[in-house]
């Protein structure tokens, strides 16, 4: 069964843009940067997830940040299905929370691509009154971008190739690969 799941996988990857320690590595120096930032904070420090993509990041990176931390989802569609991004944002799960006043969030995302997802949600959690507001990617694909939008923590940036591993999908498939492959083109292509 690991086998066969492995051939699938495999199939359908052209190659690893992003190797386990390469991702390891941004990982460790992001959690670092992070508690630079915040250790003296007086509010305390939300890690907010996006749904699905970030939550492998998430976890990984919210074992290395030492700062004391709690964690919430959010979960927003911008994509349809496939590799075209559908333009405008639906948020699909909402915060219900009240104290955002006493928050310093971060926002984690998988990948910023047009940059619309990211800029849609740091003014929407300031429209709701969170204390601060900042966005950490582990994957930056700057010349895809249709609004100004610069992360204040990023892993990498990559060309213009579609990614999946790492929680990053295509149709729901490849979330569970431990590092960044690009996807074969024949996959998407028919
Ligand atoms: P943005 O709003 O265009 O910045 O889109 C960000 C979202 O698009 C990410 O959270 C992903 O869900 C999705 N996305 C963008 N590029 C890729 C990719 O190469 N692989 C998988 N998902 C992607
Ligand atoms: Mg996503």
């Amino acid at each position: 069964m690991e086998r066969i799941k492995k051939d699938l996988y495999e199939q359908g990857i052209a190659k690893i843009l992003v190797s386990e320690p390469a991702i390891d590595a941004a990982v460790m120096r992001i959690a670092a940067e992070i508690d630079r930032d915040y250790s003296e904070s007086e509010k305390s420090l939300l890690l907010l997830g996006i749904l699905k993509g970030s939550v492998v990041f998430m976890g990984d990176l919210m074992k290395k940040i030492k700062t004391p931390l709690e964690i919430d989802f959010m979960k927003v569609s911008s994509y349809g299905s496939g590799t075209v991004s559908g333009g405008r944002i639906n948020i699909i799960l909402d915060l219900h929370r009240s104290d955002l006043s006493e928050k310093d969030i971060i926002i984690v995302e998988d990948i910023i691509d047009s940059g619309r997802t990211l800029s849609y949600l740091v003014d929407y959690l300031k429209l709701n009154g969170a204390h601060s507001v900042k966005t950490c990617t582990l994957l930056d694909k700057p010349s895809r971008r249709v609004v100004d939008f610069v992360p204040d923590y990023s892993g990498y940036e990559i060309p213009d190739e579609f990614v999946v591993g790492y929680g990053l999908d295509y149709d729901e498939q490849y979330r569970a690969l431990p590092y960044i492959g690009v996807l074969k083109p024949e996959v998407y292509s028919d």
